[in-house]
């Protein structure tokens, strides 16, 4: 199976969103990564539910939902509603986790969990088999465009063995900073999914920026 690649719409341009979803729609786009800020759980405002739902509107792709937003539990049905298929809560906004996994499935969605460069994959053991997708975050979450923690090789070693070990199907995605340089040996440490930002929109030619990123061993 290749690597998943899930292009981060934050980096696009928001003035021309149809055509950037008709471009992610003829690439080899697994995922489109929309990354929803609240200026609270972290330092920036992105976008909400009207934006998303218009993307889905174009979408021929999965939406891999990131809520970086205090009290999610709040818009999971919101986010469903709004053509989420992943929705990831992050492991820091929520009380009850598991709770909000279940949560998560009962809209039918897959239930993603995102992790802080500081939050350790251990925290995650006694849930794992309740989690579809957990997405380790290689930057701290609020901006696109940021340089890449070297720390995520070992998380991503550590969460595969996690997983191995419970006889887990979880998807492993990693988000922040991923360029060409990283992405092998991203993909050599157990990563299933990349999500990829300025790398790919900020390239000249992004449909061929992600089949080399697909293409990566
Ligand atoms: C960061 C977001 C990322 C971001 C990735 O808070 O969760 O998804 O858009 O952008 P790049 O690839 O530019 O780091
Ligand atoms: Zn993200």
């Amino acid at each position: 199976m290749s690597v998943k690649i899930a292009p981060s719409i934050l980096a696009s341009d928001f003035a021309n969103l149809q055509k950037e979803i008709e471009m992610l729609n003829a690439s080899e786009t697994d995922y489109i990564h929309v990354d929803i800020m609240d200026g609270v759980f972290v330092p920036n405002i992105s976008f909400g539910l009207p934006v998303t739902e218009a993307v889905n509107r174009h979408a021929k792709k999965p939406l891999d939902v990131h809520l970086m937003i205090v009290n999610p539990d709040q818009y999971l049905e919101a986010f469903k509603n709004a053509g989420a298929a992943i929705i990831s809560v992050h492991y820091e906004a929520c009380t009850h986790l598991h709770r909000t996994l279940q949560a998560i499935k009962q809209l039918g969605c897959k239930a993603g969990v995102a992790l802080n460069p500081h939050t350790s994959v251990e925290l995650l053991k006694d849930v794992i088999n309740d989690i579809d997708l957990v997405c380790i975050m290689s930057v701290n979450p609020g901006f696109g465009g940021q340089k890449f923690i070297d720390n995520t090789y070992a998380k991503v070693k550590r969460l595969k063995e996690i997983i191995f070990e419970h006889g887990a199907t979880t998807e492993i995605e990693i988000d922040g900073g991923v360029n060409k340089d990283n992405a092998p040996m991203l993909r050599a440490a157990g990563a299933d999914v990349l999500v990829a930002g300025s790398f790919v929109f900020n390239s000249s030619d992004p449909i061929q920026t992600i089949k080399a990123l697909k293409s990566i061993e």
